[in-house]
């Protein structure tokens, strides 16, 4: 098929498949400018001017996994290791309420001294303390524990799948299985959840026909945000001398998701920023509408090195703030004022 023929299916909303999905993924550097328009007249038309920021807070350091990209991953010994006890955890949220945040990512390792009930009393805190939206971002868990967290008062969950297929996750994965994963993406959207998962860009081995099957994966899922950025290799982990993924590879994948999913939230991640100065406005530009400044500490920050190089490390959350805004504004774009949660459109028509 071609890349206009793609174009076509895809502007016109025809049902995810790989027949058209995969062309435009792969398309070259001539037409990939046309599927970026694409995405963001798509992204104007589906969830207008916003972006909506979330205050993310790295709370921990540890992990029990060992991903192999992942700079955390538990045989990295050089990997420093912290954890942000919950009144410090509560006070870091609060601060990001007082600089005008309206929503919160806590996101850590799979960190098991944060027992069910130790973050579930950091979720009761926040949310008896302040007026934020939470969510979550640690790891697999059972869903007796997503189900108590959710009861909590915690609003979403990001869960990435990494990727669909079955023998690059098993490759990436030496003690993780891609079934349990998926029970566990379908355990957050029975529960209740906003429902966030993902993938990354440029893993060794990853098509063009793989991320096309992923995101046919993650409508059928039904994912309410979607996260990706570009994989970065690095030093301490199996995949240190691995290519790594590229900002336009990713421009694709974001502009390609925003036109499968015109009403979901999607990040420019900060992975896009590491890779160029201007990586998450070009995301901007392709379809994305969210952003994830960093609110964790600054003394802490470099020790949450899941890939090197992250932006922000020297910063404090009051200046990201502040760098975050103009940014935006300087593309024309509007700040979100609400929560910013997800809009049900389904859900809403059938009961109109
Ligand atoms: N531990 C939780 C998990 O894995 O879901 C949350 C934290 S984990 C660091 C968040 C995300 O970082 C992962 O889902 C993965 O996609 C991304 N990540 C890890 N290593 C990366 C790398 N080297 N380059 C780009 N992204 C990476
Ligand atoms: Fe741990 Fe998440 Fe990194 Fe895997 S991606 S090693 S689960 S922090
Ligand atoms: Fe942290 Fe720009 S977002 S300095």
């Amino acid at each position: 098929m071609t890349f206009d023929e793609a174009l076509g299916l895809a502007t016109t909303g025809a049902a995810p498949a790989e027949a058209w999905l995969a062309p435009l993924l792969a398309c070259g550097d001539d037409d990939a400018p046309r599927l970026y328009a694409a995405g963001d007249a798509a992204r104007q038309a589906g969830v207008g001017s916003d972006v909506h920021l979330r205050g993310l807070i790295e709370f921990s350091s540890y992990c029990r996994k060992d991903c192999a990209y992942c700079g955390l991953r538990r045989t990295n010994r050089v990997a420093q290791r912290y954890r942000l006890d919950i009144d410090a955890i509560v006070a870091t949220a609060r601060e990001a309420e007082a600089l005008g945040y309206r929503s919160v990512v806590l996101q850590s390792g799979e960190d098991v001294w944060f027992t069910p009930a130790r973050l579930e009393a950091a979720i009761r805190d926040i949310k008896e303390s302040t007026d934020l939206a939470i969510a979550l971002s640690v790891g697999e868990r059972d869903r007796e524990t997503y189900q108590r967290w959710f009861d909590a008062g915690a609003d979403r969950y990001l869960l990435r799948i990494e990727t669909t297929d079955p023998a690059l996750f098993a490759a990436l994965h030496p003690d993780d299985d891609l079934a349990a994963r998926m029970a566990c993406l379908y355990a957050l959207r029975d529960i209740g959840y906003q429902l966030g998962t993902g993938v990354m860009v440029g893993l060794p081995g990853q098509t063009p026909e793989m991320l096309a099957r992923d995101v046919i994966w993650m409508h059928d899922l039904g994912a309410e945000m979607i996260g990706v950025g570009p994989f970065i290799p690095h030093p301490g982990t199996p995949l240190a001398d691995a290519a790594g993924g590229t900002v336009e590879g990713t421009l694709r994948l974001v502009a390609v998701l925003r036109l499968v999913f015109p009403h979901a939230h999607l990040p420019a991640t900060t992975a896009m920023g590491t890779l160029h100065p201007l990586g998450r406005e070009r995301a901007l530009e392709a379809g994305a509408n969210v952003m994830m400044p960093n609110v964790t500490p600054t003394e802490i920050r470099p020790k949450y090195e899941i890939y090197p190089g992250k932006i922000c490390l020297a910063d404090d959350a009051r200046h990201c703030r502040g760098c975050i805004t103009g940014r935006i504004v300087g593309l024309g774009r509007t700040i979100g004022t609400d929560h910013g949660h997800v809009k049900r459109v389904k859900a809403e028509q059938e009961m109109d």
